[in-house]
């Protein structure tokens, strides 16, 4: 059986963000195979090149597990129709310094929640922008967009909308048969 290490980041630092929720619902929905770890971004400096030279220990440690991963699946909020500054922050520290890009040939997911009813599509379109340009291997299929997500989760952040559950288990299924095709 083929295993998989999955990456996975919540481009939110709020504690009770949509997007970390949905994260951990991807967490609890792993098939048998897949292991689910989820990084911090929150504890980043703001990236700037200066910082390079002694590179941080934030983003050393990011870099490591990026590197360590077979995969990566990002949830992204939509912040003024793009993603946040902190989901870009940890792009661009990961993709830092030159001729060191970490994403590179990684395989990619990209999923995202919004209150809004497009579900975070513009955000998300930044984000396949980036990663596209550092080489990663972006699924383009089935695309993830949980609108009104303030309906799809408990108080407890608990997903509890059986539809994204079961679409979840589709990005799944779609997302280790790429993984298996890049291998
Ligand atoms: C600065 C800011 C800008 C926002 N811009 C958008 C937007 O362009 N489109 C949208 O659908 N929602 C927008 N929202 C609402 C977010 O979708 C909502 O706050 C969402 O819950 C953020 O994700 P989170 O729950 O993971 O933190 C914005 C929220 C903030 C704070």
């Amino acid at each position: 059986m083929n295993t998989y290490k999955i990456l996975a980041i919540s481009g939110s630092l709020r504690k009770a963000s949509h997007n970390t929720a949905l994260i951990h619902a991807f967490k609890e929905r792993a098939p048998e195979g897949v292991t689910v770890e989820i990084a911090e971004i929150g504890n980043l400096p703001l990236f700037d090149q200066d910082l390079e030279a002694d590179f941080p220990k934030e983003a050393a440690d990011l870099k490591a597990k990026i590197e360590a991963a077979n995969a990566i699946i990002i949830a992204t909020p939509e912040y003024n129709r793009s993603t946040t500054g902190a989901l870009k922050n940890a792009i661009d520290w990961g993709s830092r310094p030159w001729g060191k890009n970490s994403w590179a040939k990684k395989p990619v997911y990209i999923c995202g929640a919004s209150i809004g009813a497009i579900g975070s599509a513009l955000a998300q379109f930044h984000v396949k922008q980036s990663f596209s340009f550092l080489n990663a291997h972006v699924l383009g299929q089935p695309e993830f967009y949980l609108g009104n997500a303030q309906s799809k989760f408990d108080a407890e952040g608990k997903l509890i909308d059986e539809e994204t559950v079961a679409h979840i288990d589709s990005a799944f299924a779609a997302f280790t048969a790429f993984i298996d095709q890049l291998r």
